[in-house]
C-alpha cells in the first residue's frame, strides 16, 4: 500500500484558547503571554490566542484584550475567537488580523454553546465575514459538532457538508473541522475529510481533533490520507468546550508532532522548546498533563 502523505504539516496550536478556556481558576494573564511566548518560541507559526466571548460565560478568555495588546507579531498568525458583532467590536478596537467565528452543526449544542440555533448563528455571521474580509482579516470557521453531539448523537455528513458550504460562500478563508467531544473514528474522519477536500478545493481545511476517546492520532493519520495538512492541536492536550460535556482535552502538540517527525514530515517545531512550554504552564493547570511525549520526557 502506498500512503499518501505531504512533505509539510501546520499545526495550528489552540492551547492558549481551546486548552485554557475549561481551568476553573483563573490562571494570570501574565502566565498566558509567557504560555503563548514559549509555543511561538517552539516554532508555532499559527496560534489562537484567546477569545473575545461573554466573561460570564467564560470568565477565563476575560483578559483577552490585555492578552492581545502584548502578544501580536509579524511572524505568526495571531487568532482570536469572537462568537458574534459585540466580539467582533472588541477584536477592532486591537490591532490583531485573524478571527475566527464558530458555529456547531448541531442546534442542541450552538444553542447551548452560544445561544443560538445554528441558522440564526450563521445569519448574524454572514455579514460579519464579509466586512472582516474587506478589511483584509484572515478569517477561520471552526465547525463544531463535525461528527457527533453531546446532545444530538451522529451528525449526518451531508449535514456539515452543507453548513461547510455555507461559510466557503460567505468568504472564509479556511475551515477548521472539530470533533468536539472526541468520538469520530478513523474511517469517519476519512470519509469526511475526503469530501471536504473535494468540495471545498479553494479553502483551508483543518482538522481539529478533542482526544476523549485517544483516537486523534489515528483520525489525523486517516485525515493525513483524505489530503488534510493543517491540524489544531494544544500543547500539553490540555483542552475542552465548557458546554461540551464529556469533551476532554485537544490532541496534544507534542504526540502529533512527535508522529510526523517519525513519519519525515515537516511541522518546524522543536519538541524540547514546546515541553518547555507546557513545563512553564503546567503549575497553574488543575489538571495533570497526561500526553505520552511529555510524561516519556518526565519519566
Ligand atoms: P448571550 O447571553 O445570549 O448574549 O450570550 P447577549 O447578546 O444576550 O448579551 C448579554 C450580555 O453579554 C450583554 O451585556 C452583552 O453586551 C454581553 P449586558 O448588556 O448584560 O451588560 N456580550 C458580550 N460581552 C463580551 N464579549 C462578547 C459579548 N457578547 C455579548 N462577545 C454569547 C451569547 C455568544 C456572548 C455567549 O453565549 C458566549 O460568550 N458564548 C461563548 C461560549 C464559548 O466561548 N465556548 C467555547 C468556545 S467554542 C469551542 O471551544 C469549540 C471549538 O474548540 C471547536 C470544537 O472543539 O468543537 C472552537
Ligand atoms: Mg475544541
Amino acid at each position: 500500500m502506498t500512503l499518501h502523505l505531504p512533505k509539510k504539516v501546520t499545526i495550528v496550536e489552540v492551547g492558549p484558547r481551546d486548552g485554557l478556556q475549561n481551568e476553573k481558576s483563573f490562571i494570570p494573564t501574565e502566565v498566558k503571554k509567557q504560555f503563548i511566548n514559549r509555543l511561538k518560541n517552539a516554532g508555532i507559526k499559527e496560534m489562537e490566542l484567546t477569545s473575545f466571548v461573554s466573561p460570564k460565560w467564560v470568565p477565563q478568555m476575560g483578559d483577552a484584550t490585555e492578552i492581545v495588546a502584548d502578544c501580536l507579531d509579524s511572524t505568526t498568525r495571531n487568532i482570536v475567537l469572537a462568537p458574534n458583532q459585540k466580539g467582533i467590536d472588541r477584536v477592532l478596537e486591537t490591532n490583531c488580523k485573524a478571527v475566527a467565528v464558530f458555529v456547531g452543526v448541531s442546534n442542541t449544542f450552538n444553542k447551548k454553546n452560544i445561544n443560538k440555533t445554528t441558522e440564526e448563528s450563521l445569519e448574524e455571521l454572514k455579514p460579519i465575514i464579509k466586512n472582516l474580509k474587506d478589511q483584509n482579516f484572515f478569517v477561520r470557521a471552526c465547525i463544531s459538532t463535525s461528527f457527533y453531539c453531546p446532545y444530538e448523537g451522529k451528525i449526518e455528513e451531508e449535514d456539515t457538508l452543507k453548513l461547510c458550504s455555507e461559510f466557503v460562500a460567505a468568504g472564509v478563508d479556511e475551515l477548521s473541522i472539530a470533533d468536539t467531544i472526541g468520538m469520530a473514528s478513523p474511517g469517519e474522519s476519512y470519509s469526511l475529510f475526503t469530501k471536504i477536500k473535494e468540495a471545498f478545493p479553494h479553502t483551508l481545511i483543518n482538522a481539529h481533533f478533542h482526544d476523549t476517546r485517544k483516537m486523534a492520532l489515528t483520525n489525523i493519520f486517516a485525515a493525513l490520507q483524505a489530503g488534510v495538512d493543517r491540524f489544531d492541536t494544544s500543547a500539553g492536550g490540555l483542552g475542552g468546550c465548557p458546554f461540551a460535556p464529556g469533551a476532554t482535552g485537544n490532541v496534544a502538540t507534542e504526540d502529533v508532532v512527535y508522529m510526523l517527525d517519525r513519519m519525515g514530515i515537516e511541522t518546524g517545531i522543536d519538541l524540547t522548546e514546546l515541553v518547555k512550554a507546557v513545563d512553564m504552564v503546567a503549575p497553574y493547570l488543575s489538571r495533570k498533563i497526561d500526553s505520552t511525549y511529555y510524561r516519556l520526557q518526565h519519566a
